[in-house]
């Protein structure tokens, strides 16, 4: 069965397309490297003694898209393609829904038109908006507190307007999607040969962590130190990479197996750790001091988030088991064995 991954170069893509392999899946990558190198697929094929198919170019290319859904047997896709980051995404708002929202109505008209309707797409935590309870489980009211998030939301609203004109228009091969959302995926596979390599200063925690460790960053900046939790730093909900590329095999599965309908499911382990706990746990397992300050809350944060995991572990029969151990080593792994990324 083959599956197209756009987006397969970034660091979730690359991490999937390893478990794909080697769930003997053929895989077909489409990326425009706009965030992500080359290298990194290299090295997919050096873990897995397996070759995938890779075409350099952009989702909004409707050229290329039906190039690739002509002359491969494409069954179902895996869509990460997606400019991520939030802060960058309140500077550019055009950029991301032009490459985001723009770019998966491209796609899935491209995909209609192929005939296949069969789809996992990288959702987030994001379109919970401010978490109006916790654990956040699937039906909860969604919102979007910026650009990037709204992209998300958007993209599932489409999904679910597909849904719909399916039940207007009946048809013999209706859509099947998968909305995947993340928490907060961390570490890197356990070869230390791929992982996360973000373009300048880090966003987030896990990478800003590791070139604090590496000697690229001084110091980490905890941004409040006055939540309502178990320490005062806030509480996410950290999945480990390869935990996460599982779930993506099981939710492909799942599509083979007749899943219908547009279904969305939390991909978290059910447990937060604090700023701090992730920290220590770093420190303790790699034997590395991190130097830190406690600073000012960031601007749209939210003090707790995690995850519901009953609904994949129902649906899927996936449920996360690599501890934040792993996920503090592996993440070290990786970054001290390339400290300057794929480059
Ligand atoms: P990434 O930037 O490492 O990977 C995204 C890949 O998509 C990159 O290789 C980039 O070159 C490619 N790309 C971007 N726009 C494209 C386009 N128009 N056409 C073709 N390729 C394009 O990011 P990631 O962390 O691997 O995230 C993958 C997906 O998961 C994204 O959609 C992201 O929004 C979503 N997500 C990520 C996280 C996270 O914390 N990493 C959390 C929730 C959701
Ligand atoms: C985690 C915790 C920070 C950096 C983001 C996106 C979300 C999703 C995942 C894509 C928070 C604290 C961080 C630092 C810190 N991405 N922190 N110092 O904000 O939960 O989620 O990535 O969909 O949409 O918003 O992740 O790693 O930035 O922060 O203290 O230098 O670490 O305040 O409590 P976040 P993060």
């Amino acid at each position: 069965m083959t599956v197209l991954v756009t987006g397969g170069a970034g660091y979730l893509g690359s991490h999937t397309c390893i478990e794909l392999l080697n769930a003997d899946f053929n895989v077909v990558v489409l990326d425009n490297l706009s965030n992500s190198n080359i290298e990194s697929l290299n090295r997919v094929s050096k873990i897995t003694n397996k070759s995938l198919h890779f075409i350099e170019g952009d989702i909004r290319d409707r050229d290329i898209l039906q190039k690739i859904f002509t002359e491969n047997d494409i069954k179902i896709v895996i869509h990460f393609a997606g400019l991520k980051a939030v802060g960058e995404s309140c500077e550019v708002p055009l950029n991301y829904f032009d490459n985001n929202v723009y770019g998966s109505i491209v796609l899935f008209q491209e995909m209609e038109k192929a005939g296949i309707k069969k789809m996992v797409f990288s959702s987030s935590a994001t379109v919970y908006g401010e978490p109006e309870k916790l654990p956040l489980t699937e039906d909860m009211q969604l919102s979007a507190t910026n650009p990037y998030g709204r992209s998300k939301l958007m993209i599932e609203d489409i999904c679910r307007d597909l849904e719909v004109s399916d039940s207007i228009i009946k048809n013999n091969c209706p859509w099947a999607i998968t909305l995947l959302r993340y928490f907060n995926p961390v570490g890197a596979h356990e070869s230390g040969l791929i992982g996360e390599d973000p373009n300048g200063i880090p966003n987030n925690l896990m990478p800003f962590i590791s070139q604090v460790a590496v000697g690229k960053i001084k110091q980490l900046k905890v941004f409040g130190g006055d939540y309502d939790t178990v320490d005062g730093t806030g509480v996410r909900d950290y999945i480990h990479v390869v935990d996460l590329a599982r779930g993506h095999v099981k939710a492909v599965q799942a599509l083979e197996n007749n899943l219908k309908g547009v279904t969305a499911i939390n991909l978290g382990t059910g447990n937060g750790k604090s700023v701090l706990q992730l920290v220590k746990a770093f420190e303790q397992q790699n034997n590395k001091q991190i130097p830190y300050e406690i600073v000012g809350r960031r601007a749209g944060d939210v003090a707790a988030c995690f995850a519901s995991a009953e609904r994949a572990q129902s649906i899927l029969g996936w449920k996360a088991e690599l501890d934040v151990n792993a996920m503090v080593k592996d993440t070290w792994r990786w970054q001290s064995n390339n400290p300057d990324g794929y480059c």
